[in-house]
């Protein structure tokens, strides 16, 4: 039988994103793929009273077993409310690459999907769109599109090259789909190495600077579509501090360039009402992972390990809320 989000205490993304674009702030989409990762998110929000978006993707789905991932999800209600402060929550499929997929999810309390169809042609695009939004608004379930390819890898879908979205499409792939927000391609990307050291400037602290976000293309797409809920994909930071942790513990992180947190800060202000962080949550965990180990080589109780990695992300997810994203203080 078919299991509502609404059963769940779960909500849709419309009424978030009508006032994160009214209040210039981003709501944060925050993968998980385990119970470490959704006790920080969670604890994170909480903490810092702002709404959330709990994402699974379809690698999560396949790693953590689509069942129990799901009663994961339907559990953060009831755990936000243990922890004493009931903040909104989404639960979203992120990158979903079929309709049966979303259908899937959609049938089974998730509140909000992804359809991603942006290595499709554009009439491809925005056939499959709609054939999800048509299905997903029967539920009052809310759509994300997305218009234009990130480089990098994009779940299952690889990208070598990016192609910025072109302004000129929106209005119509909106309008024809009827998608509830739109993931655009304005320089972001997914993964550690967002860009090569060799696209980089050199600032005057010797740091890699990367080149800025295309806001001229961001400026243009809202010019066209007004107040329309805008998504950013592959918004990590790549924080300097947990790749050098990593490297000092046994790791080998090369070339690893993100996307700057003033970038995002200025995006957020912006139609950018959804920003999408999970490689900045993978390095967090890693690096304090690889210290505990390299400081206690005789733990073997997974407790050890993953509590301080928790403890990290937590810290982290605080940090990106209320200095990145905007988002704390806002339910
Ligand atoms: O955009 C992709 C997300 O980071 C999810 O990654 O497919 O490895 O779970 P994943
Ligand atoms: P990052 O790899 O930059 O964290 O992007 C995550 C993302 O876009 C999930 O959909
Ligand atoms: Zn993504």
């Amino acid at each position: 039988m078919a299991t509502s989000y609404k059963e769940l205490g779960l909500v849709n993304t419309r009424e978030l994103f009508k006032k994160a674009i009214k209040g210039k702030y981003a709501i944060p989409a925050y993968n998980f793929n385990n119970l470490e990762q959704m006790q920080a998110i969670l604890q994170a929000c909480v903490e810092t009273k702002s709404p959330v978006i709990l994402q699974v993707s379809s690698g999560a789905r396949k790693y953590a077993n689509a069942t129990l991932l799901r009663n994961l999800g339907k559990g953060a209600v009831e755990y936000v409310k243990e922890l004493g402060y009931e903040i909104p929550i989404v639960l979203h499929l992120d990158h979903g690459d079929s309709f049966e997929l979303c259908k899937d999810c959609i049938d089974n309390g998730f509140s909000s999907v992804m359809i991603d169809g942006s290595h499709l042609n554009f009439e491809d695009n925005i056939e499959l769109t709609k054939k999800v939004v048509e299905y997903a608004h029967k539920f009052d379930v809310t759509v994300e599109g997305e218009l234009g390819v990130l480089a990098g890898i994009e779940d299952e879908v690889s990208a070598v090259h990016s192609t910025y979205t072109s302004p000129e499409e929106v209005i119509e792939f909106v309008n024809r789909t009827g998608v509830d927000s739109l993931a655009i391609s304005i320089g972001t990307s997914h993964g550690a190495n967002k860009f090569k050291p060799e696209q980089c400037t050199i600032n005057e602290k010797g740091i890699l600077v990367p080149p800025p976000l295309r806001f001229d293309i961001l400026e243009e797409i809202e010019k066209k579509i007004p107040d329309f809920p805008i998504v950013l994909h592959g918004s990590s930071s790549v924080h300097e501090k947990y790749v050098e942790i990593i490297n000092k513990y046994g790791g080998a992180l090369k070339d690893t360039i993100g996307i700057p947190e003033d970038q995002l800060r200025k995006a957020s202000t912006s139609a950018v009402c959804k920003i999408n962080i999970d490689s900045d949550g993978r390095l967090a965990m890693t690096a304090a992972i690889r210290e505990t180990f390299a400081k206690n080589p005789a733990e073997f109780d997974p407790r050890k390990y993953l509590g301080p990695a928790r403890d990290e992300l937590k810290q982290l997810y605080m940090h990106k809320n209320n200095n990145v994203l905007g988002s704390s203080g806002k339910c």
